[in-house]
C-alpha cells in the first residue's frame, strides 16, 4: 500500500509555484483545529503549522498567502525568516527556533497530506465566527 493511498490530495506542484504557499486547516486527534501552510521552498515542498515560534499567536499566513523570499517564510510581525524546507530560523527574534512540521508527500506531481496525527478539514484558515455571533463569554457563567 502506498503512503498516499488514503491520503488527502492537497494540490499539485504545478499549482504551487516557488515561493508560494497554500493555507489549509487540519483536525488534530484531540478534535482541535490547526492551520497549516504548504510551501514551495524551491528545493522542497513542505508544510508547517501556521504560527511563528517567537509569538505563537502570530500567524505566518494571515489569510492572503505567506510572505516568502528565496525559499524563506517571513514572519509578518518582526520579520524573522524561516527556511521553507527545514523550518529553521537563524535570525531575528525567532532565532534558534524551528517551525512545527506537518507531513506531506509529493507523488507524481500531486501533493498529499500524509501526517498520521491529523486529518484534512478544509482549505483556507480556521473560520472565525463573526464577532456579533459570539456570545459574551461572561454571560454564561453560573455559580
Ligand atoms: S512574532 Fe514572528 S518574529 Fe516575532
Amino acid at each position: 500500500m502506498d503512503a498516499t493511498d488514503d491520503a488527502h490530495r492537497l494540490t499539485t506542484v504545478e499549482d504551487l509555484p516557488e515561493n508560494d504557499s497554500f493555507l489549509f486547516t487540519v483536525r488534530e486527534r484531540d478534535g482541535s483545529q490547526e492551520e497549516v501552510i504548504l510551501v514551495n521552498g524551491g528545493d522542497c515542498i513542505a508544510a508547517w503549522k501556521n504560527f511563528c515560534q517567537h509569538e505563537t499567536d502570530q500567524r505566518l499566513d494571515r489569510g492572503f498567502g505567506a510572505a516568502m523570499r528565496d525559499g524563506d517564510i517571513i514572519c509578518p510581525k518582526h520579520g524573522s525568516m524561516f527556511d521553507g524546507c527545514s523550518g529553521h530560523c537563524d535570525n531575528g527574534k525567532a532565532s534558534g527556533s524551528t517551525l512545527l512540521s506537518v507531513d506531506v508527500t509529493e507523488d507524481d506531481g500531486e501533493i498529499y497530506l500524509t501526517d498520521r496525527t491529523c486529518d484534512f478539514d478544509h482549505e483556507g484558515g480556521i473560520e472565525e465566527d463573526d464577532d456579533d455571533d459570539m456570545p459574551s463569554s461572561s454571560s454564561h457563567l453560573t455559580f
